[in-house]
């Protein structure tokens, strides 16, 4: 049996590693992908090759340009925020990690996939909608759902017995639960579980608190092509690098923390806190220039899709026909989405101070309170304002008849 399993080279994972050997007595191929983590990833290869795997069944792909042109990007055209906060950083990682595997699979003939997230949370539901879309046959090895260890206790003795280093801290508990990417770092659980509790500042990792930010604003101007962010202070950057240079500014000046309770697809609410220093620029900047060049109505459709996307992302649903012909409406939206945003950065907040666009539909002629435009005829919004207005009256006589 051939398992390729989604390897971060964390205790966990190692864990599952072994597990995989000793209980399935599968041959093991691990993937470990770098979305922009910020960890160095040489230790996850010299660690599966000490835990026995072949190095021709070892996996390790920079994923960065990928995760944010095909993922992060479109996602991003549409606004997306769940329960209109969250920016959706773990979710928009898990269908790429879920292709990549699939796409190993092929190439080694392995049978079946394997994931570390638990039987409680989002992350096994996107995997494995993910591997299913791809590969309608594919076996699936979910070991949080199937293994017999009941305890922390349990599974690092199995840890200890199979030679996984384990670092001091860990013999402890880890105080919480980690995800990150070059979108986000998400942190769940244990110190943070109470919500009504305030997150300790140590759990944030890639922010400055907005206390300790700088007191002087840094402005930058971001250059947009149909929707996509394409540069900074007029240097075209990749989408990888363009992200990463936003995540530094965002850093320095306290931009992306977020504290919320969610709601689960699986039920339950859970309490996270997220940092999303670039994404949070990112989403200010992109709502500025759509707000000089779509139009209302293309606009307000775009706002109530936007709403239905972000669910089936945080569901799990990216490889859905429905995701795909929503993005299809949202990238033809985008078509004259070109143009510069000027973006102050100060203590917490990325706000928008102005925008220009050769596409622009900001008419100043027209919106002047001063004389001018002809297309517009203040006499027409009398009669406007009458017919609008025609039904609330008829509703107010009768409530008039009413009252007596
Ligand atoms: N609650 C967030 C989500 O569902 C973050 C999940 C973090 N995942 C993790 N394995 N720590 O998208
Ligand atoms: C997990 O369950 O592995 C993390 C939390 C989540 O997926 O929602």
């Amino acid at each position: 049996k051939k398992v390729v399993l989604a390897y971060s080279g964390g205790l966990d994972t190692s864990i599952i590693l072994k597990w995989l050997q000793t209980e399935y007595g599968a041959e093991v191929i691990t993937f470990t992908a770098d979305l922009g983590q910020g960890e160095e990833l040489t230790p996850a290869r010299e660690k599966a090759l000490k835990l026995g795997i072949k190095p021709e069944n070892i996996f390790i792909d920079d994923l960065r340009e990928e995760f944010v042109r095909d993922y992060v990007f479109p996602m991003f055209r549409a606004n997306t925020v769940y329960e209109g906060q969250y920016l959706l950083g773990t979710s928009i990682a898990r269908p790429l990690i879920a292709k990549r595997q699939i796409e190993i699979a092929r190439q080694l003939g392995a049978d079946a996939v394997c994931h570390g997230a638990t039987g409680k949370g989002n992350d096994q539901v996107r995997f494995e909608l993910g591997y299913y879309a791809l590969e309608p046959d594919i076996r699936v090895i979910a070991p949080w759902r199937e293994w017999s260890f009941r305890s922390r206790e349990a599974l690092l003795d199995f840890a200890e017995k199979h030679q996984i280093p384990i670092s001091k801290d860990k013999r402890g508990e880890a105080p919480f639960s980690v995800d990150a990417n070059l979108l986000h770092s998400s942190s769940e659980g244990k110190v943070l579980e109470d919500p009504a509790v305030e997150a300790p500042e140590f759990v944030h990792q890639r922010t400055l608190s907005p206390e300790d930010a700088p007191d002087q604003p840094t402005v930058i101007t971001i250059g947009f092509e149909k929707g996509d962010a394409v540069s900074i202070d007029g240097e075209r950057l990749s989408p990888a690098e363009l992200l990463t240079r936003l995540n530094q500014l965002g850093h320095d000046n306290g931009i992306g923390r977020l504290d919320l309770v969610e709601n689960r697809f699986v039920g339950m609410k859970s309490r996270g806190v997220y940092e999303t220093p670039g994404g949070t620029i990112l989403l200010a900047a992109h709502r500025g220039i759509e707000s000089i060049t779509l139009d209302r109505g293309a606009m307000h459709l775009k706002d109530e899709l936007a709403v239905k996307y972000a669910q089936l992302i945080y569901n799990g649903f990216w490889f859905s026909p429905e995701r795909e012909m929503l993005q299809a409406a949202i990238d033809h939206s985008q078509q004259r989405v070109n143009g510069t945003v000027r973006v102050k950065l100060y203590k917490g907040n990325a706000t928008v101070i102005g925008r220009e666009s050769p596409d622009s539909l900001y008419d100043q002629e027209l919106v002047t309170f001063e004389e001018g435009a002809v297309a517009y005829d203040h006499r027409d919004a009398e009669g406007f304002i009458k017919l609008n207005a025609l039904r609330l009256r008829v509703l107010g006589k009768r409530d008039a008849r009413d009252r007596g």
